[in-house]
């Protein structure tokens, strides 16, 4: 067999989220977004006011100490930074018709320091942090009016950050509005009112937006490279019975339809058919499919877990917002996501068959419990061997991806830092390389400590992968 071998070129690097690690809520002209009245995640309610429980309101303020922390980027070797750029510090109500200069002075300050460290930033331009204001005033995607303001958005990052940041993300994990609408569409009607009506014209607005975004950014960056981010989770039969293969294929389709329409340009018949059983009628405008013809240059996803998918009664599992049966075969994480590497394999050569597009991993990582001990030499560690296990199981499988042929531009592991947990917004739940001394009752100091992983990680990237 031929011995894995990453390309020369590949883009080893790290991701994050405004929302989940800059803090500096209300700083500088900053704007509500709908995190900031999410202090329990996709879990319970959202709360009139910010309230001082919510840990993303300081998170781990990336936002003053950005600098150091890019340092330790560049240390480890980071080719790429994932991060996003939140609408509301730029856009504070998100229908402004000028955008907040200071808000756009950081990120001209983090991308000056990716550049002198010779780091591509890649830009999501919606990660989960509608400002509040289209939330409530619109209902979020729910209301054709977003598609402009986002495009008005885009057009200001486009025009500021030409030249400097070649990979975009049109929006995180696009597929789980299905499962999160107001975290991820900022749709304020509760889950259990919203008619599947609603749901899929709010998704038509992202999709038109998103394929609007493609075009004004090839008009504006030529040789910039837009992506779509798809939450990605494979689904396998539970059982071989073919109804539980059949309840499998649909619900992948649910999820393929997402990118299908991103990477492909159409909506696919599958999903007009599930539709028009369901009583769906998207309203389309005029130019809508044509601006869809919009397609993106790469797929891009997250990968955390796998799920199986019977007709009978099952035992449920986790996972970030997308969950299934519970697979026999798989130990799980403290917080119940099941562990399943070959899984990013099996996803790597499905979309890559599918779309015959390059394909980048942009989240993928372990949230764990980590304990923080004297490292012998004056500081601190995190004897993280069980992340590294983790990530060297998950990168073994990308390397066989490219075995069989696949076209990976890179890997962002998520919260390279440690950050708040999308789901739970818990900080005990950490991803990171970096351990940062922050806990959910708010106290700690701050401070950045590397873990066992920080060194592992380095030497991952310093030999291209050969040494995992
Ligand atoms: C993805 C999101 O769903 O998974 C991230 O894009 C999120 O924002 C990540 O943080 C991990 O999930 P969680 O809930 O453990 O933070």
């Amino acid at each position: 067999m031929k011995p894995i071998q990453f390309p020369e070129n590949f883009l080893w690097g790290g991701a994050t989220a405004a929302n989940q690690c800059e803090g500096a809520y209300n700083e500088d002209g900053k704007g509500l977004s709908i995190q900031d009245i999410m202090p329990h995640g996709i879990k319970g309610e959202p709360t009139a006011e910010p309230t001082p429980d919510n840990m993303k309101l300081v998170a781990i303020d990336f936002y003053h100490h950005y600098k150091a922390d890019i340092k330790l980027f560049a240390e480890m070797g980071f080719k790429v930074f994932r991060f996003s750029m939140a609408w509301s510090r730029i856009f504070p109500n998100g229908d402004d018709t000028t955008p907040n200069e200071k808000g756009l002075q950081f990120y001209d300050n983090v991308i000056a320091e990716c550049e002198k460290y010779g780091i591509e930033p890649l830009v999501t331009i919606s990660h989960y942090e509608t400002p509040l204001n289209l939330a409530k005033e619109y209902d979020g995607w729910h209301s054709r009016k977003l598609i402009d303001f986002y495009l008005n958005f885009c057009k200001v990052l486009f025009a500021r950050y030409k030249g400097r940041v070649k990979y975009w993300l049109t929006f995180n994990e696009i597929n789980s509005i299905l499962h999160s609408p107001l975290m991820s569409g900022g749709i304020m009607t509760p889950m259990d009112k919203l008619t599947q009506q609603d749901l899929y014209q709010a998704i038509h607005h992202e999709l038109v937006a998103s394929a609007k975004a493609v075009k004004l950014a090839h008009e504006m960056m030529p040789g910039a490279m837009v992506g779509c981010m798809i939450l990605a989770m494979p689904t396998y039969p539970l059982t071989p019975n073919p109804d539980d293969v059949l309840a499998a294929l649909k619900t992948e389709q649910k999820n393929y339809f997402f990118g299908d329409v991103q990477a492909r340009g159409y909506y696919p018949k599958y999903l007009n058919d599930y539709l028009d059983e369901q009583g769906v009628h998207i309203q389309m405008k005029p130019g809508d499919e044509e601006a869809l013809k919009n397609t993106v240059d790469f797929i891009s996803f997250s990968y955390y877990v796998s799920a199986c998918e019977t007709t009978k009664p099952y035992i449920p599992s986790e996972g970030n917002l997308l969950g299934g049966a519970k697979n026999p075969y798989l130990k799980e994480s403290e917080w119940g996501w099941q562990i399943d590497p070959v899984g990013l394999r099996v996803v790597l050569n499905e979309y890559y068959d599918r779309y015959q597009k390059p394909l980048f991993i942009v989240e993928n990582g372990l949230g764990a419990v980590d304990k923080l001990v004297p490292d012998g030499k004056g500081s601190y560690t995190v004897h993280d061997d069980y992340r590294i296990d983790y990530m060297r199981r998950h990168l073994i499988e990308v390397g066989n991806a490219l075995r069989d042929g696949v076209d990976i531009m890179g890997y962002t592991s998520w919260g390279c830092i440690d950050l708040v947990s999308a789901s739970t917004a818990q900080l005990k739940k950490r991803y990171g390389f970096i351990y940062v001394d922050r806990n959910d009752d708010g106290t700690g100091t701050l401070e950045r400590y590397k873990k066992d992983s920080f060194y592992w990680y380095q030497n991952v990237i310093k030999t291209n992968g050969v040494c995992l």
